[in-house]
């Protein structure tokens, strides 16, 4: 048996047919494309060519099945796939149509083709630009050319053609190149593109490429300059379409989106020209291929100064450092008061007292109100015209005095730098909606939407208590207004952060620049560029759009449009004006003594009136008059 198959096998070799050439061909450019796959063979060979190819292609170990003419099915994962396809069998055409029924023409199946010189067949199919479709052709020269055809868009009259390989049967390959679409496919040779653009603001149209306005719909600006970069990449041209909105469901039919979705949705766009936020209702409607920039809307504030939520007036010192400052003003008094005590009971001192002339300081008296009086004059840098005149007092009295000015001098300095900084203490939305701090918003259409579809608990409040109260106008304002107010403080304003900050550039003073802090409201990924789902042209735009974002040109636009958070140059040498909210500590004592004040001279009053009315009703009274002596004693010191 053995010796007739080999017989067999070596008549085949020496005069070459047909078959076994295209086993031979089809093996070795499956073995170059060097990719797993999975084989439907479509081919009306007999049984025994059948039988070598599928030995062929175990043998390097391709799994392949052979499918009939009537039908066409495929295996998954869909990139594994690739389908073999014999045209001068009856019925190729047949598959030919199936398969552009069922989209088997697109990404991510492939395709190997032989059998006719004719290539009209293909004609009346669309063979996508995101094809993997290779045909073999025999040359006049033994040899086979293998081509990848592509139609630009629906409409192309002509297919163009990749060339990827020459072989033949003696030397294997002469020519192989890889096929990649963004290097070999993404000449567009001016194709006409619709791309929708967002234009949320008439004044954009006027300066959409002279940087002017940029405060002005900049995502527009800036897309609308990296999609010109992008058509020249592709060699393409473009038809803009303007819309006002990026599109949200269709009140009448949820099915449908408004705005630019809804153009690349019903496909009268191709790109989304303006990039746009994540979410889940439109990831099944649009595809997100290439980050656009990284920009945010978050509520933009001034810290309100740290009186707003402390005493500023206990902050200089730690509660400890207060602890001993009150344990040093009843120790002072009573070292001061023992030692004046024991001086006007010593005879020797009295004497010394009774021989002062009259110009000297007055010696300090053993009363506690004498004593007190000389502790307040040093507690508040004041001097005082008495003191001790033995010389444990004077140590006493200097010590006092030494201890208090440094206590004093660490205060002020500690008071006028808290007076200048603000507090941290606003750091999340919750702080936001329990301050006394009011919100606005920048009246843009997502910003409407974004807030009245909010869910969750907080920003729900938000928007109920701070936004869009009950009865009340909805604090959606211009940028403009919305920035002064911020500037005026206790302002929170909700806006894209790059225009803020180019308000701020124009309008704030270099010290209201240090203050201003950011919160978000929305937890969005940046926007990112869109294109219609199932686009031929994903993959060349996807690269395309990556080449101008790592070639620095995004980068340079950005730059142009967008305006950063300003730095802050002056901290600590600006002037700020100290308000009564932040001397409220020093203004309720105040109040609060001049109040007790009143009370005293009321019930003094009251006091009087009832010793009047008393003595003119002649009622004796029997006062207890100090005599003489005693009046004479306390007049002298
Ligand atoms: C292909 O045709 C066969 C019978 O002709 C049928 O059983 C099978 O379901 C068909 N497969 C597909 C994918 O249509
Ligand atoms: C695709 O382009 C690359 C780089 O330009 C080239 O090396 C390769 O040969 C091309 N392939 C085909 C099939 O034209
Ligand atoms: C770009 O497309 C035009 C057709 O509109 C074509 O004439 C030109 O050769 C193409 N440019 C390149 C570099 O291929
Ligand atoms: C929804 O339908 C109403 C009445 O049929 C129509 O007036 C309105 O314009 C439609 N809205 C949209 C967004 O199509
Ligand atoms: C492109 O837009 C024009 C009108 O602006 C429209 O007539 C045309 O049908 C659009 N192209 C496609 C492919 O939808």
């Amino acid at each position: 048996m053995r010796p007739v198959l080999l017989l067999l096998t070596l008549f085949r070799v020496i005069t070459g047919d047909q078959q076994s050439v295209t086993v031979d061909l089809i093996s070795d450019f499956l073995l170059k494309l060097n990719a797993p796959t999975k084989i439907n063979a479509h081919i009306c060979w007999p049984k025994e060519e059948q039988i070598a190819l599928l030995k062929r292609l175990s043998s390097s170990n391709f799994g392949c099945r052979i499918g009939n003419f009537n039908n066409i099915s495929y295996s998954t994962p869909a990139e594994h796939q690739l389908f073999l396809l014999d045209l001068s069998c009856k019925g190729s055409e047949k598959i030919l149509n199936k398969a552009s029924e069922l989209n088997l023409f697109n990404q991510p199946f492939r395709w190997l083709m032989w059998g006719v010189m004719d290539r009209s067949i293909l004609d009346n199919f669309y063979i996508r630009l995101d094809s993997r479709v290779f045909i073999v052709e025999k040359t006049e020269t033994d040899a086979y050319r293998i081509e990848s055809p592509y139609k630009v868009t629906e409409n192309s009259l002509e297919y163009s053609m990749n060339h990827v390989a020459e072989w033949n049967r003696i030397g294997g390959f002469s020519v192989y190149r890889e096929l990649s679409y963004s290097r070999n496919r993404s000449n567009l040779m001016g194709l006409n593109i619709n791309i929708s653009y967002v234009v949320t603001n008439k004044d954009t149209m006027n300066h959409l490429e002279d940087y002017r306005n940029k405060h002005i719909d900049p995502i527009s600006k800036l897309n609308w300059f990296i999609m010109k970069h992008l058509i020249s990449v592709l060699n393409a041209t473009s038809t803009p379409l303007f819309q006002p909105s990026w599109g949200y469901r269709d009140v009448n039919d949820s099915t449908k989106f408004t705005g630019m979705i809804g153009d690349l949705q019903s496909g009268k766009a191709e790109f989304g020209g303006t990039a746009l936020f994540f979410t889940i209702d439109r990831i099944d409607v649009i595809e997100y291929i290439a980050p656009s920039v990284p920009t945010f809307m978050k509520f933009i504030f001034r810290a309100p100064p740290l009186s707003y939520v402390s005493n500023v007036f206990t902050l200089p010192f730690d509660t400890y450092v207060w602890y001993s400052c009150f344990g040093l003003v009843p120790l002072i008094f009573v070292v001061v008061y023992v030692i004046v005590v024991w001086e006007w009971k010593d005879p020797v001192f009295k004497e010394k007292v009774g021989e002062m002339h009259a110009n000297c300081i007055s010696p300090l008296r053993p009363s506690f109100i004498d004593v007190l009086v000389m502790e307040l004059g040093a507690i508040t840098q004041q001097g005082t015209d008495t003191e001790p005149k033995s010389n444990a007092g004077r140590i006493a009295t200097v010590f006092a005095f030494i201890a208090c000015m440094f206590l004093y001098t660490s205060y002020s300095a500690n008071i006028v730098a808290i007076l200048q900084s603000t507090t941290e203490s606003i750091k999340t939305l919750d702080d936001l909606l329990n301050s006394r701090i009011s919100l606005g918003v920048e009246d843009i259409v997502y910003a409407h939407y974004y807030f009245k579809t909010a869910e969750e608990p907080v920003r729900k409040a938000i928007y109920q208590q701070k936004i869009a109260p009950k009865g009340q106008k909805p604090n959606f304002m211009t940028i403009e207004d919305g920035m002064s107010r911020v500037q005026k403080g206790f302002f929170a304003f909700h806006v894209e952060v790059s225009n803020g900050y180019k308000v701020v550039a124009d309008t704030f003073q270099e010290n209201e620049k240090c203050s201003l802090k950011e919160i978000a409201f929305i937890n969005l990924v940046e926007p990112w560029v869109s294109i219609k789902r199932a686009s031929p042209y994903k993959e060349i735009v996807k690269v395309g759009l990556r080449k101008i974002l790592e070639s620095g040109i995004q980068r340079r636009e950005i730059n142009q449009l967008y305006t950063k958070k300003p730095v802050c140059h002056s901290k600590g040498s600006n002037f700020d004006s100290a308000s009564i909210l932040d001397c409220y500590a020093a203004f309720l004592i105040f109040g609060a003594g001049l109040a007790v004040s009143f009370l005293c001279l009321t019930f003094e009053i009251l006091l009087h009136r009832k010793f009047k009315r008393l003595m003119s009703s002649n009622v004796v009274l029997n006062y207890e008059l100090p005599n003489d002596d005693e009046l004479a004693k306390s007049s002298v010191y």
